[in-house]
């Protein structure tokens, strides 16, 4: 492996979609933090680039300004995929980084650890060995792949190692670190937004948040729930019978959205009980979930935020790749499944929902504890090439 030079050479910190910016933004804080720190330099690819899905939550999370955008927009994975590794390899060969340090498991988290494994630069992966065993999803191929490139893994619950060394990736390489994404949840609680103001503010009446049972927030984007028509139609039914017992919140994600008009589905949702916002901001989400009497998704973050909220959340997927917010958090797994989510509904409307624990390591310091092993492990990395 190439090892740095010199501490001169930055850590070249990759971003590319919604659900990386809420795990760089303590790690790049965390970074600056520790003494004799290292540059480092944000790389943002476009994977997401609108402004709702981008520039307001780098203002929201106090991200800087990315150093290098790579602006590669949508496209089919392999031309996403293609597109990142095509435009990253240039950046590498400019800037010589000690590392590259990636989050998540989004197509431009695998992109760009290709590039820097096959360059020899050393890879870090930060949420490594989440595993859903289920391969319909591009993420967990792209986690599979990136963990086996990476040099350094930082893992978020105890159960990811045993999914790496059956993979093969040696323990030494793995850090239980904890999870940066309740570090940012942590630190941006107090500045969370009402409820009310918030739908006052999108130019919507609040009034469906005064409900005596309160209200319940969804989002969803998997493809396998919003691609394909009989899909979306059920789940869109089900949400509708949600609906009926508790008004809803639906912050759609912009795949969603534009199914829901292909489809012409619009008549499946009742607007005097679900309210269909635009993407939200992070401090517009969390003051929402952090309220809200359950929050209904399939995606892997909210689950986490929702067991260190203690908020009570249905997950309509098959899996989870993140198991221990059902084993110890407020996570049940209800699929696509009509029944299991109205029976889960109503345990939690009769105060029977699940109370949860907070995980080890969930303390809102992980970022820390990866920014200083993460410099030991580079300054062993050059003595060790240099002793080699
Ligand atoms: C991606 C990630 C997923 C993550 C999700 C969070 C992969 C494989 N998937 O899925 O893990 O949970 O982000 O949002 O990387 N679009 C816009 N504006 C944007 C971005 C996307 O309109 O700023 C639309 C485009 O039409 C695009 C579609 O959304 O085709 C999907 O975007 P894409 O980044 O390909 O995947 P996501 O479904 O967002």
């Amino acid at each position: 492996m190439n090892a740095p030079s010199d501490s001169s050479s930055p850590i070249l910190c990759v971003v590319g979609a919604r659900p990386n910016f809420m795990k760089m933004a303590p790690i790049l804080r965390a970074l600056a933090a520790q003494e004799g720190s290292w540059p480092t330099l944000l790389v943002h690819t476009g994977q997401h680039y609108d402004a709702d899905m981008s520039d307001r939550l780098f203002h929201d999370l106090g991200l800087p300004r990315p150093d290098v955008s790579l602006e590669v927009g949508s496209g089919t994975h392999a031309v996403q995929t293609a597109e990142v590794m095509r435009r990253f390899e240039p950046v590498i060969d400019a800037h010589h980084p000690a590392c590259v340090v990636v989050v998540g498991d989004v197509n431009s988290t695998l992109a760009c650890a290709l590039v820097a494994a096959k360059k020899r630069v050393p890879v870090v992966h930060v949420e490594a060995g989440l595993r859903s065993f289920d391969r319909e999803m591009p993420e967990e191929i792209n986690r599979v792949l990136t963990d086996q490139v990476a040099d350094r893994l930082y893992t978020t619950e105890r159960g990811a190692q045993a999914n790496l060394v059956r993979e093969g990736i040696p323990a030494e390489r793995v850090c239980f670190a904890g999870n940066v994404m309740i570090d940012s949840m942590r630190a941006s609680l107090a500045k969370a937004r009402e409820p009310a103001e918030i739908l006052q503010a999108q130019g919507v009446s609040p009034v469906l948040l005064d409900h005596p049972r309160g209200y319940g927030v969804v989002t969803l984007h998997r493809p396998s729930n919003v691609d394909d028509r009989d899909s979306l139609r059920a789940v869109l039914r089900t949400l509708a019978e949600v609906s009926a017992r508790l008004p809803l919140v639906f912050a759609l994600h912009p795949r969603t959205r534009s199914n829901i008009e292909r489809f012409e589905f619009r008549n499946l949702i009742d607007p005097a009980r679900m309210l269909l916002l635009p993407p939200q901001g992070y401090l517009e989400m969390l003051g929402l979930m952090s309220r809200a009497t359950v929050v209904l998704t399939d995606s892997g973050g909210l689950q986490e935020e929702t067991t260190a909220l203690g908020i009570p959340c249905l997950t309509l997927r098959a899996n989870t790749e993140r198991p221990i917010t059902v084993e110890q958090g407020t996570n049940t797994l209800v699929g696509t499944d009509r029944e299991a989510t109205l029976e889960a509904l109503a345990a939690i409307l009769e105060g029977r929902g699940k109370r949860g624990r907070t995980p080890e390591l969930w303390d809102g310091h992980a970022a820390p504890r990866i920014a200083a092993d993460l410099l030991q492990w580079l300054s062993r990395e050059r003595v060790g090439t240099r002793a080699g």
